[in-house]
């Protein structure tokens, strides 16, 4: 199969490379000359892990190739994909399309042959109608079908997510385009992966739906948590004494200081745009994204809590800046409200990360951004571990000791127990424990 993807962002990049690597050719394009320039050179625009490897096999196999020009990457393929971004809109919270339809438009002028347009960005319900129509409109006389393929690849786990995904969701409103999709999908299949072929709207939702539930499971398991911290429970139990009943499922339980990311806060806004326009409130997602927003900067405050109350003057080493380990992504992360929080309370920030800290020292100022973690921790007051990186897990607690001035240890992600702790002679603050 000859597979064009739209968009060399996260999704395009890994949905591409995964795709030459089960054998089709694909060409990826990207309107930014720069990326693509990288790319040609081997350089990743963004950090997941396997990716570069991945990208260099499958060049060397003449399978992936790299274009800025739309018309060369469509005019012979059989799928296109259209994996550009739909960032919230300024304003509205509503998914900004604009990409999405340029894209189609352009395609539309550039396919020649029967060929299968396929939505992967995540869009709202009736986005494929639209995109059907523009790309009529600007090939009267094309041969094509629309579907939407949503994509459910975690950041950090993207090509591991792809290769053996849960489920395909294939929405599609003509059987010749499901064909195409089920020989994209072919090499996946085979290794039992479930296809689910829907109408193309009913896919289009589940992608909401799924990520809203999600996003419902952590804001649920985060307010137990604050009732553990109440009455004395520890939700790390409460977590896996639920997670046994199948029907609740152990994943997603981790309580912590609230999601963040390039999807759930996107998502779940723009599932609340759609129920507004189609007047169906979503009063469960509604509470879901005002919980988890709230909770970020109670997280910040929770840290100037254990610290006494008052920080004015001190400083707080933060461990941990991106929304979640392995990725440098920073979007809606909830170190910032955390930071934030912090140096409104007076207190001064020194921070470590082993991706994260470009992207943060362009939404945060004035932090102190350090080479590693105890040169973080060096002369701070206390030591708050934002993200649960691997290398924070085991960290030195003798030497993090003598390096604080004072031993007060607070984990947003309950990477420690609290005994091993305690018995190191720190003062410890976890969640929901
Ligand atoms: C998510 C979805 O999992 C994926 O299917 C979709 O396509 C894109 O959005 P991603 O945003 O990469 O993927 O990360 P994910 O691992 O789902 O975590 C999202 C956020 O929830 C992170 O901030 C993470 O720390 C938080 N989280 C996750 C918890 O706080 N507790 C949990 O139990 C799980």
């Amino acid at each position: 199969m000859r597979i064009t993807m739209i968009g060399s962002g996260y999704v395009g990049l890994v949905s591409g490379t995964c795709f030459a690597d089960f054998g089709h050719d694909v060409v990826c394009v990207d309107k930014d000359q720069g990326k693509i320039e990288r790319l040609l050179a081997g350089k990743m625009p963004i950090y997941e892990p396997g990716l570069e490897d991945l990208v260099a096999r499958n060049v060397q196999a003449g399978r992936l190739r790299f274009t800025t020009d739309l018309k060369d990457g469509v005019k012979d393929a059989d799928a296109v994909f259209i994996a550009v971004g739909t960032p919230s809109r300024r304003g509205d919270g509503h998914a900004d399309l604009s990409y999405v339809y340029a894209a189609a438009k352009e395609i539309g002028e550039a396919i020649t042959g029967y060929t299968v347009i396929v939505t992967k960005s995540t869009v709202p319900v009736g986005t494929g109608d639209e995109v059907e129509r523009i790309i009529g409109e600007a090939a009267p006389d094309a041969d094509f079908g629309v579907v939407s393929n949503p994509e459910f690849l975690r950041e950090g786990a993207a090509i591991d997510d792809f290769k053996r995904p849960d489920r395909i969701v294939i929405g599609s409103e003509d059987e010749r385009a499901t064909d195409v999709m089920r020989q994209v999908y072919r090499p996946l299949y085979l290794n039992a992966a479930p296809i689910l072929v829907t109408r193309r709207r009913t896919a289009e939702l589940i992608k909401y739906a799924g990520n809203a539930f999600l996003a419902t499971k952590i804001t649920f398991i985060n307010e137990i948590a604050d009732l553990c911290e109440k009455v004395g429970a520890d939700v790390k139990d409460v977590s896996r004494g639920i997670g046994l009943d199948n029907r609740i499922g152990a994943k997603f339980l981790h309580a912590g200081p609230g999601y963040g990311g390039s999807c759930f806060p996107k998502d779940t806004l723009a599932l609340l745009k759609t129920s507004q326009d189609y007047d169906a409130p979503q009063r469960i997602v509604e509470a879901v994204v005002a919980v988890n927003d709230n909770r970020k900067r109670a997280m910040g405050r929770k840290i100037v809590h254990a610290m006494g109350d008052d920080v004015r003057g001190k400083t707080v080493a933060v461990l941990g800046l991106t929304f979640k380990p392995n990725t440098d992504d920073m979007r809606d992360s909830p170190a910032i409200a955390v930071i934030q929080t912090l140096q409104d309370a007076g207190a001064t920030v020194k921070a470590y990360d082993p991706e994260g800290m470009e992207q943060a020292e362009k939404l945060l100022g004035d932090v102190v951004y350090c080479k590693g973690p105890y040169e973080a921790i060096e002369g701070a007051d206390a030591l708050a571990i934002v993200t649960e990186w691997d290398q924070f897990r085991a960290l030195d607690l003798d030497r993090v000791k003598s390096l604080l001035k004072t031993p007060v240890l607070i984990d947003l992600r309950n990477i420690y127990t609290p005994d091993e702790i305690a018995a190191a002679g720190f003062q410890y603050t976890s969640i929901g424990r």
